[in-house]
């Protein structure tokens, strides 16, 4: 790009979009100029001149004049087509949308890679905390053994408060739900599945594995009670939403799911809507990163983090992806890289015993029943939980154990 202003475009004019309009404002360093905007709905009133406004995308892609369009709009398949058609453009692209670029991560891979052209996305995974180009390009050499981390603020932000004010998990939805920390409809969220696709972002950098997201268990909180985290303080433990991300002998265990944390873990710590990641290495061992993972102006100073790199012609090298393709050749696609064959433990909250049948339970270390509530803790096999998975019947509360 040359020493002119460049030139951007914008998909989206919500949360993120407004949110890199004040940080781009507030930049001394970068030279930008917002070119157009492009939203959906012509009834809402903006905030910014009805010139810059448009609701025809064609009229951007369209454009040669465009250094970068950045794609922060709330529809998948059209954030997808925004981004593949100006990836064909030879237009770099900033994203935030973690959905879209989890769903779709193959054939925006191929894009970039025909097209020679940047797709960048901090602010799509841990907010405002640097975490994808730190594993792209800090751990380029260091063989990463796994990352696990708090992916999503709001949930971290019920159990907190569950926690602190000795509450029940629909009383807090709700004052977050009114205080603007959770959607109106929260299932994004709660269930798990905003994480599941950090996660899988994630693991294409530390790992250099595309996993499809629809493979990947992730259980959520939404059956959470204030008994189990009573039960947690009484082993001064916290309940975590825990992403997972490991390397073994035989793959990737892959994983969204409540945890125990133990006090002396870095992420125990981590409270309300702050994230947090730990990232294990053979070398570095245990580093930590944490802050705002989401939110107007965190996310929108990751997204203008990554606009000021396409200044200087960053685009992510998919170091490890490149060499795991070239060492499995044409049986990438085909090789099974996610493990679920392993048993796990967990402690499993249930109402009446049949509905433990739902699950391979291999071994019961501890067994507790009362009138107020019944769990075991058990090693289960992995794979039985995939039943709990997105199951609007589940009543079960499941919880991993270190
Ligand atoms: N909110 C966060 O903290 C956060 C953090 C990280 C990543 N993200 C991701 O960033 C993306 C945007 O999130 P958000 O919270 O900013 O969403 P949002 O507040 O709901 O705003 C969405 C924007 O997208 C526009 N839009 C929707 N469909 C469109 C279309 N077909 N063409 C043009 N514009 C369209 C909407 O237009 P109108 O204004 O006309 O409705 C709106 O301006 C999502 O993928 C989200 O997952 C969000």
């Amino acid at each position: 790009m040359s020493e002119k202003n460049i030139q951007l475009a914008l998909f989206g004019f919500g949360c993120v979009g407004q949110g890199l309009y004040d940080v781009l404002h507030h930049s001394e360093v970068l030279q930008a100029d917002i070119a157009k905007i492009c939203v959906k709905d012509p009834s809402k009133k903006r905030s910014v001149d009805d010139a810059l406004i448009t609701f025809d995308k064609n009229t951007i892609l369209d454009r040669k004049d465009i250094d970068v369009v950045v794609e922060m709009i709330n529809d998948t398949d059209e954030a997808f087509n925004i981004v593949s058609r100006a990836l064909k453009n030879k237009t770099n692209v900033v994203s935030a949308s973690k959905k879209m670029l989890a769903t779709y991560f193959e054939p925006l891979f191929l894009l970039q890679e025909e097209h020679g052209v940047a797709l960048i996305y901090e602010g799509s995974a841990g907010g405002s905390i640097p975490i994808i180009r730190t594993l792209e390009e800090y751990y380029d050499n260091e063989l990463l053994s796994s990352l696990r981390g708090i992916l999503n603020g709001t949930t971290n932000y019920i159990l907190s408060r569950m926690e602190l004010e000795h509450k029940e998990y629909n009383e807090v939805l709700a004052d977050a739900q009114r205080e603007g920390f959770a959607e109106i409809d929260p299932w994004l969220d709660v269930s798990g599945a905003d994480t599941l696709y950090k996660v899988c972002l994630l693991a294409v950098h530390a790992f250099g594995v595309i996993l499809k997201p629809e493979e990947v268990l992730h259980l959520g909180i939404q059956q959470v009670s204030f008994n189990d985290i009573r039960y947690a303080r009484e082993k001064n433990l916290r309940i975590k939403l825990i992403a997972s991300a490991a390397k073994t002998e035989n793959g990737y265990r892959v994983f969204v799911m409540p945890r125990f944390v133990r006090a002396d873990d870095e992420l125990y710590k981590v409270m309300y809507e702050y994230n947090g990641i730990e990232v294990e290495g053979a070398f570095s061992c245990k580093q930590t990163f944490t802050g705002k993972g989401a939110g107007s102006h965190p996310t929108g100073s990751a997204v203008l983090s990554d606009i000021s790199a396409l200044t200087y012609q960053y685009r992510y090298g998919y170091k490890k992806l490149k060499k795991l393709k070239k060492q499995l050749g044409d049986a990438y696609s085909t090789t099974p890289l996610l493990e679920t064959d392993f048993a796990i433990r967990v402690y499993v909250r249930y109402e009446n015993q049949d509905q433990l049948s739902l699950l391979d339970i291999r071994h019961v270390v501890e067994e507790y029943r009362s009138p107020s509530m019944n769990f075991i803790i058990a090693d289960v096999g992995f794979q039985s939980l995939y039943v709990l998975k997105d199951n609007a019947q589940n009543t079960l509360f499941v919880c991993a154990i270190d």
